[in-house]
This record gives C-alpha cells, sequence and structure tokens, in this order.
C-alpha cells in the first residue's frame, strides 16, 4: 500500500494592484465581460478574459436560460468561442472574476468542474498550459500556472480507446 500525494501551487496576490500589468489589462476585460453577462435568474455574473497567443483577447460571460441546464457558464462560452474563431492558436492565459450584486465577493471565484474539464481539453490539444487567474470584486486574486493545477487526475483522451 501506498499513498500519492497531488500537489497545486497557488500564487496568492493580496490585492489586484500588485499583479503584473499583463494580468491587470486581463483582469479588466474579464471584470468588463461579467458586467455583460445575462443572468436574470441568478444574478451572479461571471466574466472570462481569454490571452491567446496571437495578442487577441476573447472574453466570454454567462447566459442563463428559463431551463435552467441550457444555460452556460463564463469560461466555456470564452473558451468554445475562441476554438470555432481560432482553431490552430493556442491559450496563454486566462482571468476569471465574478459580480454578485448581492453581497461583495471578497474572494477569488473558481470555475466548476464541467468547466475545468472543457479548459483542460484546449491545453492537452496544443500541448501547452495555460495560466488561470482566479479574482472576486476585490481581496486577494490567485494564479496558477496551469488549468491541470485545478483539476489533477483528470480524465483525458489518453483513456480512450
Ligand atoms: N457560473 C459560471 O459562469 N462559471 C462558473 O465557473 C460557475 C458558475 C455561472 C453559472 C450560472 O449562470 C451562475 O454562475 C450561477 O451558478
Amino acid at each position: 500500500m501506498k499513498t500519492l500525494e497531488l500537489i497545486s501551487r497557488i500564487t496568492v496576490y493580496e490585492d489586484r494592484n500588485e499583479l503584473p500589468v499583463e494580468w491587470q489589462k486581463l483582469l479588466d476585460f474579464a471584470h468588463t465581460a461579467a458586467q455583460r453577462a445575462y443572468s436574470p435568474y441568478s444574478n451572479f455574473k461571471v466574466g472570462a478574459a481569454l490571452l491567446l497567443n496571437n495578442g487577441e483577447v476573447v472574453t466570454g460571460n454567462n447566459q442563463e436560460n428559463a431551463a435552467f441546464p441550457s444555460g452556460l457558464c463564463a469560461e466555456r462560452t470564452a473558451i468554445f468561442y475562441a476554438s470555432s474563431q481560432y482553431p490552430e492558436v493556442p491559450f496563454n492565459k486566462l482571468a476569471i472574476t465574478a459580480i454578485n450584486p448581492m453581497e461583495k465577493l471578497t474572494k477569488p471565484v473558481s470555475p466548476c468542474g464541467s468547466c475545468r474539464q472543457a479548459l483542460l481539453e484546449y491545453e492537452q490539444k496544443f500541448n501547452q498550459h495555460i495560466e488561470v487567474l482566479l479574482a472576486g470584486e476585490e481581496g486577494e486574486v490567485y494564479v496558477l500556472k496551469s488549468i491541470s493545477d485545478l483539476l489533477p487526475f483528470s480524465f483525458s483522451k489518453e483513456y480512450l480507446p
């Protein structure tokens, strides 16, 4: 018998003003995207901004639906659109943030499991890590080197016949 340990590293910035300028800009894009979310049912607004290897920034936000499961999270809206527009361009960085109109978000938002799985697909497609930034409306900001740090021991095409 043995025990395996899975370690994910998170760099914690005390405040967004501590971030490198490139991250600050991407976070601004994500925040603007969050403001445009269509979320009449949850009122929770999420924004995602992807920096592509070609310098383009593609953003997305959550899109809800009266038939609840038909909606889509911000992260998948962004990455599916980016992949449909630039199928051959790898993704370099992803910033995710959210707005809760009821109560200011003071800790970083964390992507759902389905989004983690969807994001990981593109990291593996291009064999290039996507750095991730997670932020609330204020307070600490987390930066991770790779989507795989958010989803250790994941399912992937290696398992498929
Ligand atoms: N949501 C996202 O957009 N991304 C996540 O990673 C978690 C949740 C959205 C889905 C729904 O519109 C709202 O937040 C509340 O769950």
